[in-house]
């Protein structure tokens, strides 16, 4: 993530917005320099409410894209801890820093090339078998993925265990801060994922059916008809479509099945 102070306007602004907060303050220090900021507010908010301003890498602000690993202590305790900045709530005294991007090693390869045996992964991620199972991943994951386990699963060339394990990962990198090993544990899962989904998995029917209808031109028309559709027809379309209820089985059909 990556910040910087804001201008005076933005600051005056900044100050204004803080009137109107009426939680308690508490003290926190952000990247060393001591602010006070409301109590509840997660650390990307206290940051931006003490005149930091995100100008890349804090993405979803919801706890998906990863961007904004959080690295801080608290008063009279020795353990660094890890978060997601947009997750995390602030506490008081806490000492932080922002962790713009882990520069963890990720391999290279040509994908095409590569086959689902778990040798190629080894090849390409030699300290994999670094891993001493210490588990300090595992307690830095902000998602509540077993990290460990899933490594122990790739070096046992488990690699549809890796996809099931690793599943929820959203690559913040957080792991592979608190390793001993210097793994990467989040770009070998990922390379994993991506060998699960294209060599191992099984096939969808469906969606080799579905391809098959476009490759024959089946809607060929219908996109040339909506192409020829002013805006407004493309709005009344958009609008009165007919949207799949929620908790809908997997045996659901539109009513309209011209598209299936
Ligand atoms: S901003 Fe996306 S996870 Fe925090």
């Amino acid at each position: 993530m990556s910040v910087r102070k804001e201008s005076k306007t933005r600051q005056k602004t900044a100050v204004k917005e803080k009137a109107q907060v009426s939680a308690k303050l508490i003290p926190i220090y952000i990247m060393g320099k001591r602010y006070e900021v409301p109590e509840g507010l997660t650390i990307m908010k206290a940051m931006e409410y003490a005149g930091y301003r995100f100008i890349r890498g804090c993405g979803c602000r919801g706890g998906t894209c990863g961007a904004c690993g959080t690295v801080y202590r608290k008063p009279g305790d020795y353990k660094l801890q890890v978060a997601l900045a947009c997750q995390k709530t602030v506490e008081p005294n806490m000492y932080l820093a922002q962790i713009p991007f882990f520069p963890a090693n990720r391999a290279q390869f040509e994908f095409a090339e590569l086959t689902a045996a778990p040798e190629e992964i080894f090849r390409l991620y030699p300290e994999l078998f670094r891993c001493v199972a210490c588990n300090a991943c595992t307690k830095a994951c902000p998602q509540g993925i077993e990290v460990m386990d899933a490594v122990s699963a790739l070096k046992q060339g488990n690699i549809a265990e890796v996809a099931r394990l690793s599943f929820d990962c959203i690559q913040c990198g957080l792991c592979a801060s608190r390793c001993f090993g210097e793994l990467a544990q989040y770009h070998m899962f990922q390379l994993a994922r991506r060998i699960y989904g294209a060599r191992i998995a099984p096939r969808a029917q469906h969606l080799a059916d579905m391809v098959r209808k476009v490759k024959e031109g089946r809607y060929d028309g219908m996109l040339e008809e909506l192409k020829r559709a002013t805006v407004d027809e493309l709005k009344k379309l958009y609008q009165e479509r007919e949207i799949e209820p929620i908790g809908a089985g997997e045996d659901w059909r539109p009513r309209d099945t011209r598209y299936l």
